[in-house]
C-alpha cells in the first residue's frame, strides 16, 4: 500500500527541499542573517571549504536518496508489485557494502584528509608560530562571565609591570600571527572568534591555546561557546583588528597605563602565568 498516492505531492516535496536546500547554500551575508560570518582571518578559509565541501557532498547524498525514494515509491511501483526481501542474500550485502564502503571512502576520506593536513600544516604548527619573532602572545582568563586577557608588554614576560591587561577587548594587527593560551577560574568556557573561525576550550586547570592571523581590520564579536551559568549570554567582548602602525600606538599607551595601574600587592591582579610555549 502506497502513503501518498498522487507523485503531485512527490513533486511538491522535492521542490520544498530544493527550497530548503538553497537557503542553506545562500551567499554568506556580512555578519547578519544567512550563512557564515565574515572570515577575517588568513587561514579561515580551510575551515570554510571544508565545510563547503561536507554541504555539497552530503547535498549531492540526499539528493541522490531523495530521488530513488521518490522514484521507488511513486513510479518504479505502478509497473512492479512490491516484494518482501530480507536484504540477507550475498548481492543484497555486497550491494549495500560497496555502496555504503564508497560513500565513507569518498566523503569521509577527503574530510580526513583535507582535515589532517590543514592541522598539520597551520593549525597544530605552532612551532612556526612560536619562531616568528613579530608573533603577538596573549594570555585569555575565562571567568563568569568575562575574558581578562593579558598581552606580555615590551619585555615579553608575562606578570611584569608593562603587562597590557584588558577585560572583554582584545585588540590585534593584521597579518600578525596571535597565539591564544587559554584558561579558565571557575568552570567551562570556550573562547571563540567566529570571525576568525577559532574556538578553543578554557578548562579549570588547563591551558588550552590556538594561533590564529587576521586580515581583514575592523570591529568582531567575541563570544563564549559553552554554557557557563546564568549568565553566559552576556559573556562577550570585542575583537579589535587594526593596521600595524594602530595596533603598535596603542600597544604602547596600553602598557604604559598598566604599568601606571600596577600594584604589587595587589595578587588578584597577578594572575597571568609563564607561557607555556612548545
Ligand atoms: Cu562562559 Cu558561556
Amino acid at each position: 500500500m502506497r502513503l501518498v498516492s498522487k507523485p503531485g505531492a512527490a513533486l511538491t516535496a522535492l521542490g520544498l527541499s530544493l527550497t530548503l536546500a538553497g537557503a542553506a547554500f545562500a551567499a554568506p551575508q556580512p555578519g547578519t542573517g544567512y550563512g557564515l560570518p565574515i572570515d577575517a582571518s588568513i587561514e579561515g578559509h580551510r575551515i570554510d571549504w571544508l565545510i563547503g565541501v561536507t554541504n555539497v557532498l552530503t547535498g549531492i547524498l540526499f539528493l541522490i536518496m531523495f530521488g530513488w525514494i521518490v522514484y521507488a515509491s511513486f513510479f518504479h511501483g505502478r509497473k512492479h508489485e512490491a516484494k518482501y526481501d530480507h536484504g540477507t542474500s550475498k548481492r543484497s550485502v555486497s550491494i549495500a557494502l560497496a555502496m555504503a564502503g564508497s560513500v565513507f571512502l569518498i566523503v569521509d576520506g577527503n574530510l580526513f584528509y583535507n582535515s589532517t593536513t590543514d592541522l598539520e600544516t597551520t593549525f597544530h604548527n605552532f612551532e612556526k608560530v612560536e619562531k616568528d619573532p613579530s608573533t603577538i602572545r596573549i594570555e585569555i582568563n575565562a571567568h563568569q562571565w568575562a575574558w581578562d586577557a593579558r598581552y606580555a608588554g615590551p619585555d615579553g614576560k608575562f606578570n611584569t609591570q608593562d603587562d597590557i591587561v584588558t577585560l572583554n577587548d582584545i585588540r590585534i594587527p593584521v597579518d600578525t600571527p596571535v597565539i591564544f593560551e587559554v584558561a579558565s577560574t571557575d568552570v567551562l568556557h570556550a573562547f571563540n572568534l567566529p570571525n576568525l573561525r577559532a574556538k578553543v576550550d578554557a578548562v579549570p586547570g588547563m591551558i588550552n591555546r590556538f594561533w590564529v592571523s587576521a586580515k581583514i581590520p575592523g570591529e568582531y564579536d567575541i563570544g563564549c561557546a559553552q554554557h557557563c551559568g546564568t549568565n553566559h549570554y552576556k559573556m562577550k567582548g570585542q575583537l579589535t583588528i587594526l593596521s600595524k602602525e594602530e595596533y603598535a600606538r596603542w600597544a604602547a599607551q596600553a602598557s604604559a597605563v598598566s604599568g601606571r595601574l600596577w600594584d604589587d600587592k595587589d595578587e588578584g591582579a597577578h594572575w597571568g602565568w609563564e607561557w607555556k610555549g612548545k
